[in-house]
């Protein structure tokens, strides 16, 4: 099964419990890194947005509370989509959502602010594709995603009680293949100044950075002019 399927299958299995889920395995933590994240995204002032790999909305939801214009949530995961739509009827301001794939976005360029894109980046099957894309439809581009911590100690740690504590995904999730693959892309995952190299070859944008939150559990990575 090529990466894309078995991730939109997976996250259509999950998506029930994606946002318990990811409370349980954060312990809460990824709502702080979320907000800190949007601090980053809104010092653009963007008036419109695109999330994308957006889940349940989290971030578009978040974004709307301070973009006066339109604010759109994009995953491939049709069952994701449909708890964000769910979450939108409850949201007193509108954000729209629609299935789409990162690697091929429904809009035209720079047809937004800023794009955002928040735990979404390391599943994407074509990165640099799904890059570009990003960078195609917006004029600064936003990226949270997990990282290697920079100290190896601390390093084996958070990976050793990753492995210790990630299997209650899988139990709640009836998915054991879930928590292999939350771990194993995880660890995988250029992070820091490797990432952000990725992202300056197929970006056009004057001003990179990355900045580590949590001791570089994840990272916050921007693009812009
Ligand atoms: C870990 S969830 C993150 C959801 C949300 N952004 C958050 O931070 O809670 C990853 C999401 O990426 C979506 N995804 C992965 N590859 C994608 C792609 N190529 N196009 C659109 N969505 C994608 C999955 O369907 C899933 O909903």
């Amino acid at each position: 099964m090529a990466k894309a399927d078995f991730v939109r299958v997976m996250f259509n299995d999950i998506a029930h419990k994606y946002d318990l889920l990811n409370d349980i395995l954060s312990v809460g933590t990824h709502r702080l890194w979320k907000r800190k994240f949007i601090k980053f995204a809104l010092r653009q002032n963007p008036k419109t947005a695109l999330d994308c790999a957006t889940g349940t909305g989290d971030i578009a939801f978040k974004l709307k509370a301070s973009c006066p214009g339109q604010v759109v949530g994009i995953d491939f995961s049709p069952g994701m989509i449909d708890h964000a739509l769910e979450r939108a009827k409850a949201n007193p301001l509108p954000v729209e959502f629609k299935v789409a794939d990162i690697q091929k976005l429904p809009f035209s360029d720079k047809a937004f602010d800023v794009t955002t894109i928040s735990f979404g980046i390391r599943n994407v099957e074509n990165l640099e594709l799904g890059l570009r894309e990003l960078g195609r439809v917006s004029n600064g581009v936003f990226v949270l995603e997990f990282g290697q911590p920079k100290n190896r100690f601390f390093k084996s740690l958070y990976f050793g009680l990753l492995r210790l504590y990630v299997p209650i995904f899988g139990l709640i999730s009836k998915r054991k293949d879930a928590y292999e693959y939350l771990i194993a892309s995880s660890e995988a995952f250029p992070s820091a100044e490797t990432f952000v190299e990725i992202m300056r070859r197929n970006m056009t944008f004057k001003t990179f950075g990355h900045v580590p939150v949590f001791g570089g559990i994840a990272y916050i990575y921007y693009a812009h002019n």
